[in-house]
C-alpha cells in the first residue's frame, strides 16, 4: 500500500514537471479589423520610411490589425494577404514587443512566445519590431519578404503608422529563434508612432 502511494506521488511530480517543462504562452489577438483606414491610392501616396519612430507599445487593436495586413488569412481556405508560390506559405513573421518575442500565428489569430526576454534595446525604438523569416535556400523567399513588408508599410500609410525596413539589425536574435531549418531573419521592420 505505501509503495503504491509512493508511486502515485512519484507520477504526480512525472506530470506536473512535463506540463510545466510543456507549458507555452499565448496572447490572443482581438480580431483584425477588415474595413476602413486610408484608400489605397491615398496609401500608396503617402508610403515611405520613417527613422524618427517612438517606443512606444501598439494598442493591441492595431498590432492585430498590422499583422492581419501584413500576412494574415484572408480567405477560407487559408491563403494570405500575400501571394506565394504554390502557396507554399513560406515565411514566418515574429513580433519583438516589450513582453518578448512572439510568433504570429494567423490561424489562430493569437502570438506564441519564442521568447520571453524584452530584447527591444537590440533594435532601433518602435512600437513593434516585425522580424521576417524565410528559408534561405528558397530562391522566392526574398519575393515573400517584399511582398509581407510592404503589406504591413501600406498598412502603416493608412493607418497613419511610420515605418522602416531594414536588413541591417536582421542578425541581432541570430540561433536565439526557434526557427524552422534553414530559416534565417531576412529583414526587419519597426512600426510605430512618429516622433
Ligand atoms: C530590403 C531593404 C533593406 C533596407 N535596409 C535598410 C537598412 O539596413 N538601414 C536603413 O536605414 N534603411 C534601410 N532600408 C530603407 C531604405 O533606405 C529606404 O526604403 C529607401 O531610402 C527609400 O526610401 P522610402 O522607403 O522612403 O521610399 C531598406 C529598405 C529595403 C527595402
Amino acid at each position: 500500500m505505501i509503495k503504491l502511494s509512493k508511486v502515485f506521488i512519484c507520477l504526480s511530480f512525472v506530470f506536473i514537471f512535463a506540463g510545466v517543462a510543456s507549458a507555452q504562452e499565448f496572447k490572443s489577438l482581438p480580431e483584425p479589423a477588415k474595413t476602413g483606414g486610408k484608400s489605397l491610392l491615398e496609401s500608396l501616396s503617402l508610403r515611405k520610411s520613417d527613422r524618427n519612430i517612438t517606443a512606444k507599445p501598439l494598442p493591441e487593436q492595431e498590432l492585430s490589425n498590422l499583422l492581419w495586413a501584413a500576412w494574415g488569412i484572408n480567405r477560407p481556405d487559408g491563403r494570405r494577404t500575400a501571394p506565394t508560390a504554390r502557396n507554399e506559405q513560406k515565411i514566418e513573421v515574429y513580433a519583438v514587443l516589450q513582453d518578448g518575442v512572439w510568433l504570429y500565428d494567423a490561424q489562430n489569430n493569437r502570438l506564441q512566445q519564442v521568447l520571453p526576454s524584452d530584447v527591444r534595446n537590440r533594435y532601433a525604438p518602435a512600437g513593434v519590431t516585425l522580424l521576417y523569416a524565410a528559408d534561405v535556400k528558397d530562391d522566392f523567399s526574398e519575393m515573400y519578404v517584399g511582398s509581407v513588408y510592404q503589406n504591413a508599410g501600406l498598412y502603416c500609410a493608412s493607418a497613419g503608422l511610420a515605418n522602416i525596413v531594414k536588413v541591417s539589425g536582421k542578425n541581432e536574435l541570430k540561433g536565439m529563434l526557434p526557427l524552422k531549418k534553414k530559416y534565417e531573419v531576412m529583414a526587419i521592420q519597426s512600426v510605430g508612432y512618429i516622433n
